[in-house]
């Protein structure tokens, strides 16, 4: 069994870097914050508030999730291009902090985790999810330095960006992520620290390959 649980932050570059994990080492990747973003977007779109427990703990009842081949589907449709807006990831961030919500993401999450070989990345996967893990990472950089990226990745794309605005939303998905009630956004004691601030991306994935190699004597396979 190989499993490797990375938690951290919004905007450390945690799915980047776990896919490329994934990639060497032979490991399904998994991404459970768009187990919440799907979730998040079928609220949106039926009109139910993120913050509304009644509501949307009826709306599961009738809602399926499934996060197969590196791909999330809601209700049997691929979100993946629609799960990535700013407006999705606060609605995430808020509707994360629901029992009924957390439980259903818990229940996939750790099913993918007990049947496979898995790089599975969010904010409770080396704490709760699967807190016996072969190799846990809690990867962070400086809320500047994320603004900063997430900025420069929308100017690349042709979008227009606001830095403050960018870096305002960064400080309240972290807050909200770290102060819930349920499962908060915390360092397990046993995961290795990794501040990515200064680092780039092929260092960081060196510096986890090795941690994993390390821990496991597991080889990257390429
Ligand atoms: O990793 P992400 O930015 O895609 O996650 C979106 C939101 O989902 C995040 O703000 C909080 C929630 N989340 C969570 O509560 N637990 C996880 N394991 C993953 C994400």
């Amino acid at each position: 069994m190989l499993r490797v649980a990375i938690d951290g932050p919004g905007g450390t570059g945690k799915s980047t870097i776990a896919k490329a994990i994934g990639a060497k080492f032979g490991l399904e990747y998994i991404d459970t914050g768009a187990m919440y973003r799907s979730m998040a977007l079928k609220a949106v779109r039926t009109g139910v508030s993120p913050s509304d427990e009644t509501a949307v703990a009826a709306m599961l009842e009738e809602t399926s999730i499934d996060f197969r081949d590196g791909r999330m589907y809601l209700d049997g449709e691929d979100v993946g291009g629609l799960i990535r807006t700013n407006e999705i990831s606060m609605a995430a961030s808020d509707i994360s902090k629901l029992p009924c919500v957390r439980a259903k993401a818990d229940e996939l999450s750790k099913h993918l985790a007990a049947t496979r070989n898995v790089v599975m990345e969010g904010r409770d996967i080396t704490t709760v999810v699967i807190p016996d893990a072969e190799v846990k990472i809690f990867m962070t950089a400086s809320p500047e330095i994320r603004a900063q990226r997430r900025y420069d990745q929308l100017i690349e794309a042709g979008k227009s960006a606001d830095y403050d605005q960018i870096f305002e939303e960064i400080q309240k998905r972290d807050y909200q992520d770290s102060h819930r009630a349920l499962n908060p956004l915390r360092q397990a004691e046993d995961a290795e620290l990794l501040d990515t601030s200064y680092l780039t991306r092929e260092e960081v994935v060196d510096a986890i390959s090795t941690i994993i190699t390390a821990k496991t004597g597991v080889i990257a396979a390429r």
